[in-house]
């Protein structure tokens, strides 16, 4: 397996001083970005003006996590604007293949997430059109929430299958990774963790990358 990616998600970061805290994350692998529309899920982020904006003051890839409706008509934008991985819900259209082949035609790696009660199994099929699969340890919408231990069996599930070659894609995970919850999502065969209060909770958000990372490498 390769060596962990840390990916901290500013959702948790200070909106007023977004430039420097993408700074303060220096030499993490990603930085991801919670773009929400108060539709699909009951809380009201960010959107594409602020991902261009950010793609100026960074050279960190930007990891876009869209928990929006209607994603094969917003997620391409992002693409075109730069960002590194476009990720769009499965349970956001009922046509995934066709959003990801639209993303990659505009630039950009594609991801795909499911909620914690999602099964993955109806997806396996189609994962080989996807860069990423991101599985929520949390209902998405909100930074700060519980780890969810039992959606670790769908990382599972998906890593044998990387491991076996019937695959080529980055498992990811997202919600309550932290330096108690870190490790069993790498014994899971997770490559990249989301972390957000994690990060930009602790006194030194660098150190904390450090520490996160040490701990899903041990
Ligand atoms: C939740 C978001 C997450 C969130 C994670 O819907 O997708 O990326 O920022 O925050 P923590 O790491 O605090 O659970
Ligand atoms: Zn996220």
């Amino acid at each position: 397996m390769p060596a962990p990616m840390i990916a901290p998600s500013i959702l948790s970061a200070d909106f007023a001083r977004l430039a420097d805290e993408l700074a303060a994350i220096k030499g993490s692998e990603w930085v991801h970005v919670d773009v929400m529309d108060a539709h699909f899920v009951p809380n009201l982020t960010l959107g594409l003006p602020i991902v261009q904006s950010l793609l100026k003051v960074t050279d960190i890839p930007i990891d876009c996590h869209l928990m929006i409706e209607n994603p094969g008509r917003w997620a391409p934008p992002y693409a075109e604007a730069g960002a590194h991985n476009v990720t769009i819900h499965a349970e956001a259209t009922d046509d995934p293949i066709a959003v990801a082949r639209d993303i990659r035609a505009a630039g950009a790696k594609a991801g795909l997430s499911i909620k914690p009660n999602t099964p993955i199994e109806p997806y396996l099929e189609i994962l080989k059109e996807f860069d990423t699969l991101l599985v929520m340890s949390v209902e998405p919408g909100f930074g700060g929430q519980s780890f969810i231990p039992q959606v670790l069996d769908k990382a599972r599930i998906v890593r044998r299958l990387v491991d076996s070659g019937e695959l080529k894609l980055l498992v990811e995970i997202d919600g309550g990774i932290n330096d108690d919850t870190i490790e069993q999502a790498a014994e899971a065969g997770v490559d990249c963790f989301v972390a957000g209060s994690a990060v930009y909770g602790a006194a030194d958000p660098a150190e904390a990358i450090r520490a996160l990372r040490a701990k899903a490498a041990s």
